[in-house]
């Protein structure tokens, strides 16, 4: 294990084995932000690369959504593995490591964000219910930044959970359309 190498300017209190940084084209156009990474992640380096990382990939992005994963920066909210459980980040840790996701989303200048999990979309939409807003679109905007946020269930739920992979499923279906600009979603202002 080794220290998060920005603990001075970030105060994170988190050890890992790697830190697992985001991957895609900067700048660009579309932006998924998953939780924290897993074990294969961790072990790699890489974001998204375990079994839900084929399932995004393969079913979800392109099956689903139409969407090539070389054309998507993909990264999570947190950096490291929060440990060998995978426990939830504390609010500390989030704080800490999610400096770097806002220099992130500054450096990749995203016109759509699909925020992967309840973590993440909480992070934009605090104490949102993830039964109440996936699959909609969200108008966001923060000082000159704008751009349309869609909070996704985690296709790591439907690893444990057979049903819930249509809802996935439909929820990245959904993403697609947003992407490409085809009417029939529905957009709640914020
Ligand atoms: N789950 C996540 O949220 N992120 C990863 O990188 C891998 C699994």
């Amino acid at each position: 294990m080794r220290p998060c190498p920005d603990h001075d300017r970030l105060g994170c209190p988190m050890e890992r084995v790697n830190r697992v940084n985001g991957e895609g084209p900067v700048p660009c156009r579309i932006m998924l932000i998953g939780e924290a990474p897993g074990k294969n992640e961790d072990a790699k380096g890489h974001p998204f690369i375990g079994k839900s990382g084929s399932e995004l990939t393969y079913l979800y992005l392109a099956k689903c959504a139409n969407i090539d994963r070389r054309n998507v920066y993909v990264t999570d909210l947190i950096k490291c593995r929060t440990n060998d459980r995978d426990r939830d980040p504390s609010q500390s840790e989030i704080d800490a490591c999610s400096g770097i996701l806002a220099e992130e989303i500054t450096k990749v200048n995203p016109r759509f964000i699909g925020t992967i999990g309840r973590l993440s979309t909480q992070w934009f939409m605090p104490d949102m219910k993830m039964e109440k807003v996936h699959g909609f679109g969200y108008k966001y905007s923060i000082s000159l930044f704008e751009c349309l946020i869609m909070p996704l269930y985690h296709p790591a739920y439907g690893l444990h959970n057979t049903p819930m992979m249509r809802w996935i499923a439909e929820d990245f279906r959904r993403f697609g359309q947003m992407v490409r600009g085809n009417g029939d979603i529905m957009w709640r202002a914020r």
